[in-house]
Formats: C-alpha cells, sequence, structure tokens
C-alpha cells in the first residue's frame, strides 16, 4: 500500500495563523537515553528528521531540555532554512541528568532560555514557543508576564502551555493569547478531557503528549487489535487514528528516533475509523483510564 502524507490528517491554523498538517512529529526522542546527550544512532535521526518533509509533516515539537540542546541542535543540522515547517520549542525545565527535569520559570531564565532557542535553531523568530511547566516556586503572573514580553518583543509568534489545567489557561489569556496547549492525552490516558473540551470551544491547538499509548487496550484479540486488523493497521496507528478524529484541534506528536517508525506513524493519517468504532474505542479507553 502506498505511503501516506500528513496533510491527509488535515490542517489546522495555530493561533489563527500558521497553517500546519495537523499530524506533527516530537523531537524528544532524537536524544539519548533518558533524553539526555547524543542519540545512540545520530546518523538516523538526521534520517528521520529528513523525511519529515518527504511526509508531509510540517509541524516539529522540541524543547530547549531535549538533550539538552540536542534536539534542537539536529534540527537545525537537518532542516535549517526549514521551509513551510513550523518548528515549536519549550523552556521552563532545567537538566540536571537523565531523566532528571526541574522547573524553572525565573523570568529572566525564561527569556534567556528563549533567546538561546533563536540562536539554536538559526530563525529571527521562534513561531510557536511554549511553557514547558509553570514553577510552583515563582508568581505565575511573573512567568505569564515574562511570555508577554516575548510575543511584544516579537522573539515569539505565537505562545502555548504545557501540563495546565482550564484555570491556568484562563489566568494565562489575561496575559497573552493562549494559542496551544500541550498535556498528556491518548485513548487511554483521559485525565485531561475537561482541557480539550476548553481547548476545542476556543480553538486552542491541543498537542497531546504519548499519543500512541493503547496500554492492555492492543491484547490480541481485543477491540483495538479486532479493529486494528480490519484496517491492516497496527494499534498504535489505530490510537494515533482515534485522537485525531476525538477533536479537530488536536495536534498529535508522534515521537521516534527511527525513519521505519516515522512512516509507519505517518501512515495511520489515511485511516478513517467509523463513527461506530470510534465510540466503542472511546467506551473502553475512558474505561481503562479510570481505573
Ligand atoms: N510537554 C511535555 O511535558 C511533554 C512530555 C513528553 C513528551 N512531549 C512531546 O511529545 C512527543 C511525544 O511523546 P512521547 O515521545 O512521550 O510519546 P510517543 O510519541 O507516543 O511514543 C514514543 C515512543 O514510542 C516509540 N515509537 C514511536 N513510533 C513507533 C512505532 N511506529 N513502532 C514502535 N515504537 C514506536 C519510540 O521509540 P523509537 O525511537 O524506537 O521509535 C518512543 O519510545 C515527544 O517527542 C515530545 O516532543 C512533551
Amino acid at each position: 500500500m502506498s505511503q501516506s502524507t500528513a496533510s491527509q490528517s488535515g490542517t489546522f491554523k495555530i493561533g489563527g495563523d500558521i497553517q500546519i498538517n495537523r499530524l506533527g512529529f516530537g523531537a524528544m526522542r532524537i536524544t539519548g537515553r533518558g533524553i539526555w546527550g547524543e542519540p545512540a544512532d545520530r546518523a538516523e535521526a538526521i534520517r528521520t528528521l529528513q523525511r519529515l518533509p518527504e511526509l508531509g509533516v510540517n509541524f516539529i515539537d522540541t524543547a530547549d531540555s531535549y538533550g539538552p540542546d540536542v534536539s534542537e541542535q539536529l534540527i537545525r543540522e537537518a532542516l535549517h532554512p526549514y521551509g513551510n515547517i513550523l518548528v515549536a520549542t519549550k523552556a521552563g525545565l532545567t537538566r540536571s541528568g537523565p531523566d532528571r527535569w526541574a522547573p524553572d520559570g525565573r523570568p529572566d531564565y525564561l527569556i534567556q532560555q528563549a533567546h538561546k532557542s533563536l540562536d539554536k535553531l538559526g530563525v529571527k523568530q521562534i513561531g510557536l514557543w511554549q511553557l514547558h511547566r509553570i514553577d510552583s516556586k515563582v508568581a505565575r503572573d511573573d512567568q505569564f508576564g515574562a511570555i508577554k514580553s516575548l510575543l511584544d518583543d516579537g522573539t515569539i509568534r505565537h505562545a502555548g502551555l504545557s501540563e495546565v489545567t482550564v484555570a491556568e489557561i484562563e489566568a494565562a489569556s489575561k496575559f497573552f493569547k493562549v494559542a496551544t496547549v500541550q498535556n498528556r492525552y491518548n485513548l487511554v490516558d483521559r485525565g485531561s478531557e475537561e482541557v480539550l473540551e476548553y481547548c476545542t470551544k476556543q480553538g486552542i491547538g491541543f498537542i497531546p503528549w504519548y499519543p500512541l499509548a493503547a496500554g492492555d487496550l492492543a491484547k490480541p484479540g481485543s477491540l483495538l487489535d479486532t479493529i486494528a486488523a480490519k484496517h491492516e493497521a497496527t494499534p498504535s496507528q489505530i490510537a494515533l487514528a482515534w485522537v485525531l478524529k476525538r477533536s479537530p484541534v488536536i495536534l498529535p506528536i508522534p515521537g521516534t528516533s527511527k525513519v521505519k517508525h516515522l512512516e509507519e506513524n505517518i501512515d495511520a493519517a489515511k485511516i478513517k475509523l467509523s463513527d461506530d468504532e470510534f465510540e466503542a474505542l472511546d467506551r473502553e479507553g475512558k474505561a481503562y483510564s479510570g481505573r
């Protein structure tokens, strides 16, 4: 069967402005173990990035802390000057070693990191910059104020948040227009359902991270397994097709360091679940998530 492209997943305008194909790419996995240092196979990571435009992927999610720096630097090496690709980055988490992440929301630090990302990515403006975490040790309004200043001086064009509640999106909205929200969400992890509903109503892009997860729902003989077989697809592809159908503001960013996996993930763009299949999976996923 022919390879599908991300354009088959439909389009979305970030901040009502920058049009992207909905199925994007998460660039956290092109780093070393524990999201630390260089990837195990650097050449394959570069090939994976360079395959993105060929597959119609024009939305990449990264962060200053992936590596740290490694992900942004590899993206630049592989894809600069980017063409129509939107490279969205983040800051607000510091790294002191593999798998170690600590929030730092001091305004000066956030501003400094946004400027470093400009340099690392080799761009004059970051199209979408996201606060990786709200730091509970710093007044949240000060963090939102720093983001407003980055928007006002043109360092960044649009701003988003990550791992937030509806109340936090509303608080940030007093300072700037929230373009995207990035929370963990997938078929079997539905803790952000209320945030997704809010984003859908407000037209805010909702970027579900860890979108490939299907947990035990993918067991042989399960509903997910049966639906996957009917579509000649893998359970992960069905999990992606499900999030794509869940809301038009959902922008999944499956991440991988391998061309083969990338191609498989983008092939999910062509899978069209029926309403009955969607609802049956929805019920099972919700029940699993609530356990
Ligand atoms: N905002 C936040 O706090 C936050 C947190 C986590 C992640 N993120 C973002 O969200 C993106 C996605 O999240 P995620 O990486 O946690 O989850 P994910 O994309 O659902 O899963 C990635 C994992 O699945 C594997 N994989 C990918 N495609 C595969 C395939 N076709 N077959 C088999 N295995 C496959 C990858 O390994 P291989 O490399 O071997 O393919 C990797 O271990 C990240 O890249 C990052 O940009 C954001």
